[in-house]
C-alpha cells in the first residue's frame, strides 16, 4: 500500500465539501488518481447506515450510544476494505470528507462515550488505518450555522442539537490537532475559499513529493 490518504475534519458548513474539490482538480493537475469519497455513506452498505442514523427517526427511534458508535464503525469497516485500501493500493490519493477523527469528536467529546472507547473500535473497524495528512477546517459553530442555512440545508438529526454540543465537537478537534500535529493540519476556516485552499495546497504539496 503506497498510496496517500488525506481526509478533512470539522462541523458541518466548515467548507470542507468545498476544499476537498478544490484540492481533487488540484491533485488531478498534476496527474494523479484521486478517489473522492466520504463518511458515512461511501459504500451501498453505508449509505443505509447513513440514513439510518441521521434521517432514521422514528423508525428507529431513539439510538444508543453504543449502538450508534458500532453503526460508524460498520460503515468504517465496509469502506476502508471496499474503497480506501484498493485505492491506496494502486498509488491512489484518496481525499476523504470525516474518518475517525469525527468519531472521536462528535461521538466522544458531545457525547456519553469515552473518547478512548470509541478510538478502539474505530480502530479495529479501520484495520488500524490512519490518515497520512488530516486537515482540520476550524471554524465557530455560529458562522458555519451560518453558512448551513445560506446553503439552505433542512437541519439533519446531529445538526439540530443544541450549541454547546457543537462547541464539545469543535473543543473535540482542535484537542486530537493538538495532540498529533505531525498528521494534523489545522487551517481557519473562516478566510476566503482561496486563501483557504492555497494554505491546503502549500501543505500537501510537500507531502506528496515526500
Ligand atoms: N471559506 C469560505 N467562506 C465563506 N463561505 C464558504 C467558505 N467555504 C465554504 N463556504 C460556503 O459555506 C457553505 C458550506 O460549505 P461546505 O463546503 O458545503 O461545508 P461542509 O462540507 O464542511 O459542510 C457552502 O454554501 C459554501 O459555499
Ligand atoms: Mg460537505
Amino acid at each position: 500500500m503506497s498510496g496517500t490518504f488525506i481526509t478533512f475534519e470539522g462541523g458541518d458548513g466548515a467548507g470542507k465539501t468545498t476544499q476537498a474539490a478544490l484540492l481533487e482538480q488540484w491533485l488531478e493537475g498534476r496527474g494523479l488518481e484521486v478517489v473522492r469519497t466520504r463518511e458515512p455513506g461511501g459504500t451501498r452498505l453505508g449509505a443505509e447506515v447513513r440514513r439510518l442514523l441521521l434521517h432514521g427517526g422514528d423508525e428507529i427511534g431513539a439510538v444508543d450510544a453504543r449502538a450508534e458508535a458500532l453503526l460508524y464503525a460498520a460503515d468504517r469497516a465496509q469502506h476502508v476494505s471496499k474503497v480506501v485500501r484498493p485505492a491506496l493500493d494502486r498509488d491512489a490519493v484518496v481525499v476523504q470528507d470525516r474518518y475517525i477523527d469525527s468519531s472521536l469528536a462528535y461521538q466522544g467529546a458531545g457525547r456519553v462515550l469515552e473518547v478512548d472507547e470509541v478510538r478502539r473500535i474505530s480502530e479495529w473497524a479501520a484495520g488500524g488505518l490512519w490518515p497520512d495528512l488530516t486537515i482540520l477546517l476550524d471554524i465557530d459553530p455560529e458562522s458555519s450555522a451560518g453558512r448551513r442555512r445560506s446553503r439552505g440545508d433542512a437541519a439533519d438529526r446531529l445538526e439540530s442539537e443544541d450549541v454547546a454540543f457543537h462547541i464539545a465537537v469543535r473543543e473535540g478537534f482542535r484537542a486530537l490537532a493538538k495532540a498529533d500535529p505531525h498528521r494534523y493540519f489545522t487551517v481557519d476556516a473562516t478566510l476566503p475559499v482561496d486563501e483557504i485552499h492555497t494554505r491546503i495546497v502549500g501543505r500537501v504539496a510537500g507531502f506528496i513529493t515526500r
